[in-house]
């Protein structure tokens, strides 16, 4: 199923060269869904913005095109309003036979690209020996959900985590995992330290105060950085315990990735340097190797340089960043490279994109975008701390997610005399729990920062997951108490919507692809939360007004039908944010 919108863009463009020649073959009919459902289901801007160029008054070029147009067979005849709108309604039958011909396909009509891209989406991707943060929370669940999305209309995704794994830090760790734990290296016992954060503080403590000790890390870093056996190894221990505390993480909220840290660019650095040095772009400045960028300065208004090799001889985040665009373009050969991360590193992706747009390394049919999000904040609209002041630790906030969700349903059985096993409750909790994590972050423009609020994620009203989650339950439920095969219900059914709220739902659910493939074009996810809620309560509203299992046929198969979709269309939905649904709850 073509969408309905690209079939009337096409129809509308087609109006466009009838009614005025060729030259306005390739204009943008600026057809949209109407802005206000009683103009109908569509409307096209284009006579507004014909007017000057064709030097005539819009409504008599509106009046022209649809002189021109025939769309007999979805729409009713197009109507022109105010300056030269032309909106469109689809026809009963039209929505009727869209929805009937998708009724056995587990895509709901949604087709895969026609020219699928090698997509990069660089996520997650928080610090080695550092506690994973809220922020590092946010990019893991808005970057798997875009990766769902992009994978799902059929591109070629490489999830990758770009964990900070390199850099002097090292020193200064290895140092004192040698102080602190002599027989780590020598021992076949896997070696847990634990708390790693603490870990990272008390090494950091030690440097501070003891000269020795910060000599002794400096070595460490020499030898590191020559790849020294013994080092790289102590290494590569410290890699493995905060892998290991990640993959929980990753394991609780199911999301894949595949590491490649920055440590995987080493060998690629020198080269970056070498050939900004080769394409003219190199300055020194203060025994710094730098390009001096264009558009950003300093306070006295003079360029500001982006450092690519300190004076000291080490590389940094920003050359890192370089080898690793070249990297995904060169091997990879990524069409498109997404990075999601908090705005705070907005103006870094734009120093490293420009560096390498003028090195020349980005070819004009790949684009490289930087996905930014906002801030994770507390009740009190200040960055999300702990009681005590603390960083918020991601395996706390998700366990008290999953408690709270836990009480909330033990005290919901207790109310409804209902006994369930423990592996039921388990299970809703974890839905539950974690999808209201999830959800809640995905279901705001991430642009915006959002305060987060255990008692709203949770909430069963409102744009929450519960609230979807129980939509898909009460359909199940809908099924069970009719004894009604959902699998079988449609094959072959002759359709008919009468009822405002039949139509009205029946249109929302025809119209999914649309806002999967506004997603994929601004990867925003939150317009997908939009479109499930008001599912949610378009089915709602339908339900309230029009029996189901009491009505007489044909009204009783059609409404099944629609109940089915809308719970395929809910569960389709909440797996492209990440969201599993479940049958009863
Ligand atoms: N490790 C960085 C941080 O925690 C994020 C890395 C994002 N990706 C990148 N290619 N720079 O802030």
């Amino acid at each position: 199923m073509k969408a309905t919108i690209e079939q009337l863009k096409k129809r509308v463009s087609a109006a466009l060269v009838a009614a005025f020649g060729d030259e306005l073959a390739e204009t943008d009919p600026l057809l949209v869904p109407a802005s206000n459902p009683k103009f109908g289901d569509y409307q096209a801007n284009v006579a507004m913005s014909l007017a000057k160029p064709l030097k005539q008054q819009p409504r008599a070029i509106a009046e022209q095109i649809v002189a021109n147009l025939d769309v007999s067979d979805f729409c009713e005849a197009p109507q022109i309003a105010g300056p030269g709108f032309i909106n469109f309604t689809l026809t009963n039958a039209y929505i009727e036979s869209q929805l009937s011909s998708i009724i056995g396909f587990a895509r709901l009509g949604v087709e895969k690209i026609d020219n699928p891209q090698r997509v990069v989406v660089d996520f997650s991707s928080p610090n080695i020996a550092k506690e994973m943060h809220v922020g590092h929370l946010r990019s893991t669940i808005i970057g798997d959900s875009i990766a769902r999305i992009l994978e799902f209309l059929g591109h070629d995704v490489l999830r990758l985590n770009h964990v900070g794994d390199w850099g002097t830090q090292f020193g200064m760790l290895i140092t004192y995992l040698r102080e602190a734990y002599p027989d780590a290296l020598t021992t076949a016992d896997a070696l847990d330290i634990g708390d790693l954060v603490a870990f990272y503080k008390k090494a950091k403590q030690r440097f501070d105060e003891d000269e020795q000790f910060r000599e002794a890390s400096r070595q460490e870093v020499v030898q590191l950085q020559a790849k020294s056996e013994d080092t790289l190894q102590a290494w590569q221990l410290l890699c493995e315990q905060s892998r290991r505390e990640f993959q929980k993480i990753y394991d609780l909220l199911d999301i894949h990735l595949n590491e490649r840290g920055e440590s995987f660019y080493n060998a690629y650095l020198p080269e970056v340097v070498a050939d900004l040095d080769k394409l003219g772009l190199l300055e020194e400045d203060q025994g710094a190797q730098c390009v001096f960028l264009e558009g950003f300065t300093n306070k006295s208004g003079d360029p500001q340089p982006l450092i690519v090799q300190k004076s000291d001889g080490g590389y940094n985040y920003a050359t890192t960043d370089l080898a690793a665009l070249r990297y995904r373009i060169d091997k990879d050969r990524a069409d498109r490279i997404i990075y999601v991360t908090d705005m705070g590193q907005a103006t870094h992706f734009a120093q490293v994109f420009q560096v390498a747009t003028r090195a020349g390394w980005i070819p004009e049919t790949v684009e490289v975008v930087h996905v930014p999000f906002g801030l994770v904040q507390g009740e009190d609209g200040k960055k999300l701390k702990t009681r005590s002041g603390e960083t918020v630790r991601l395996r706390d906030l998700l366990d008290e997610a999953l408690g709270r969700a836990r009480a909330d349903l033990e005290q919901r059985l207790h109310d409804e005399s209902r006994h369930e096993s423990e592996e039921f409750i388990d299970r809703v909790a974890e839905v539950v729990g974690i999808g209201a994590v999830k959800y809640a972050d995905l279901s705001q423009n991430r642009t915006s920062s959002y305060i987060f609020s255990y008692d709203k994620m949770l909430a069963l009203q409102g744009n929450t997951a519960p609230y979807l989650l129980y939509a898909y339950v009460r359909i199940q439920g809908i099924s069970r108490k009719g004894d009604v095969d959902f699998g079988h219900i449609g094959a072959g059914a002759q359709l008919k919507f009468r009822e405002e709220t039949e139509l009205a739902l029946a249109k929302h659910i025809l119209s999914l692809g649309e806002t999967i493939g506004a997603v994929e074009a601004d990867l925003l996810p939150n317009r997908l939360c939009q479109y499930l809620f008001e599912l949610s309560q378009k089915f709602n509203q339908f339900y309230d007004r029009c029996p189901v299992l009491q009505a007489k046929e044909p009204e009783r198969t059609s409404r099944l039908v629609l109940c089915d979709f809308t719970a395929r269309t809910l569960k389709l939905g909440l797996s492209l944010l990440g969201i599993p649904v479940l049958e009863r709850m």
